[in-house]
């Protein structure tokens, strides 16, 4: 590990520190999620945000090559040698017109992050750089993680890149089949337990400290530092600025908090001068942050948060049985663990909480197929709670928007056949039945 990097107790009346060899996920203290921290005088940090451009010059380095790796200083938790990478992070920002026309924007404002290049397809795989080459660090033998599919899939690749065993635990019948194949594919033990994925986080975190496996959810900071470099992305390729918003869906709230974060630190090493606002989207049927932020008041309140209120809510939920339902199923989570730390996110770039339906997220998800690079359901929440937020005149038509579109299409099949087939959706596209016979089939044919 490196001299510049410590991991730090969020609770400002505990602050507790450790060094970066300690795998912990929770303050041993007072049980509060920990971050990574650097003593950013003891590390060479670019003067220019520019200057990591140079690295494209070296992509024979697979450290250069890395979407992640390419900006270390800004990460630097460990030595070059435990540094994992399959080559993550090769993403595009592809400004959209006709997207921008669907959400009422004006044209050359909209830009959607395509996350669903990374090797496992989706924007996990930028988190598990930098948490694997921690676990190498620490000398993990065993990894586990809870998940609504993503997370099992970029696991799974990562930890037999690594050679460390792995284990993933998803609710039965919770995830889309993409996700599934993937980690069966990659080789993880899979578990899939009879409940949702806030049972399974419940579970996973019981195991890792029973048995010493090393965890690989969000609660891990430093997984959490792999998710900034999607946004020091995103300045690269608007030549070094930062947008006026970032849109992001939010479901265990690991991004948004990253994003806040990496922001801080930016603003903090001058780097950049202001810093986005930045939109957290749920879905209607996993609302737990837009109900505690919009309605209940909840606030960062500099790390003073009033537990209180997020106790009476979830012994609410639980008092009703809720689990939580939505066709999105990677941000379908009640419980979000990375709650306080989005809280601070939130502070940090001023930002807003928007809960969109299935409907919406569907016929969003369709248009963004129909007219961009594609994503799966959650992804698409990004564009229709922008859509919202436009009518609402939030966000400015003619602001600089970037919504961060997390995994790939081919992730949610099912979902994507069932809106087109029979027409049932707004921008349903089915294909039609043709006998095998020329004359007919040059009829159809528009
Ligand atoms: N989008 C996709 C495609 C996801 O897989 C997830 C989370 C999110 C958005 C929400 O991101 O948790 O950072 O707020 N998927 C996790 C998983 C929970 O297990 O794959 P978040």
């Amino acid at each position: 590990m490196t001299d510049a990097a410590y991991q730090k107790c969020i609770n400002p009346s505990c602050g507790e520190e450790f060094d970066c060899g300690q795998s912990l996920f929770k303050c041993p203290k007072c049980g509060e999620l920990l971050d990574v921290r650097y003593n950013w005088d003891k590390i060479e940090v670019p003067n220019k945000l520019s200057e990591f451009a140079k690295r494209w010059a070296n992509r024979g380095n697979a450290l250069d090559f890395s979407g992640v790796w390419r900006f270390r200083e800004l990460l630097d938790f460990c030595e070059d040698k435990y540094k994992v990478t399959i080559g993550e992070g090769q993403t595009i920002l592809q400004q959209n017109d006709a997207i921008a026309g669907y959400v009422d924007m004006n044209a050359g404002h909209l830009y959607l992050q395509y996350e669903g290049l990374n090797p496992s397809g989706s924007f996990k795989d930028n988190g598990m750089a930098a948490a694997f080459s921690h676990a190498k660090l620490v000398g993990a033998t065993a990894s586990a993680c809870a998940s609504t599919g993503n997370t099992s899939a970029s696991v799974a690749l990562y930890a037999h890149h690594c050679n460390l065993k792995c284990t993933v635990f998803i609710g039965s019948g919770r995830i889309a089949f993409g996700k599934l194949s993937q980690g069966i594919d990659y080789g993880a033990q899979t578990i899939q337990v009879q409940g949702d994925f806030d049972d399974c986080m419940r579970q996973v975190q019981d195991v890792c400290t029973k048995l010493g496996l090393y965890l690989l959810n969000s609660l891990n900071p430093f997984r959490l530092e792999g998710q900034k470099t999607i946004m020091y992305r995103i300045i690269e390729a608007l030549g070094w600025d930062v947008p006026d918003w970032i849109i992001v869906p939010g479901g265990n709230l690991g991004n948004s908090s990253a994003f806040g974060k990496a922001f801080a630190e930016l603003k903090q090493l001058g780097l950049i001068e202001r810093i986005p606002r930045m939109a957290i989207i749920n879905a209607t049927g996993a609302d737990t942050l837009t109900e505690l932020v919009n309605n209940r008041k909840l606030i960062w309140n500099n790390g003073n948060v009033n537990q209180a209120i997020i106790d009476n809510f979830y012994a609410d939920l639980t008092a009703r049985h809720f689990s939580p339902h939505t066709c999105a199923s990677a941000i379908e989570i009640s419980r979000p663990v990375n709650l306080k730390k989005c809280l601070r996110a939130i502070d940090i770039c001023n930002g807003v909480v928007r809960a969109v339906t299935d409907e919406e997220i569907c016929d969003a998800k369709a248009v963004i197929g129909r007219f961009g690079l594609g994503c799966e359901p959650a992804s698409a929440a990004t564009i229709a709670g922008l859509k919202h937020l436009v009518a609402e005149g939030i966000v400015q038509k003619d602001q600089k928007v970037a919504c961060v579109l997390t995994g790939h299409p081919l992730k949610d099949p099912n979902l994507t056949i069932n809106y087109h087939k029979d027409k049932k959706g707004k921008f349903s596209n089915p294909p039609i039945e043709a006998p095998n016979d020329l004359d007919e089939i040059i009829k159809l044919i528009k």
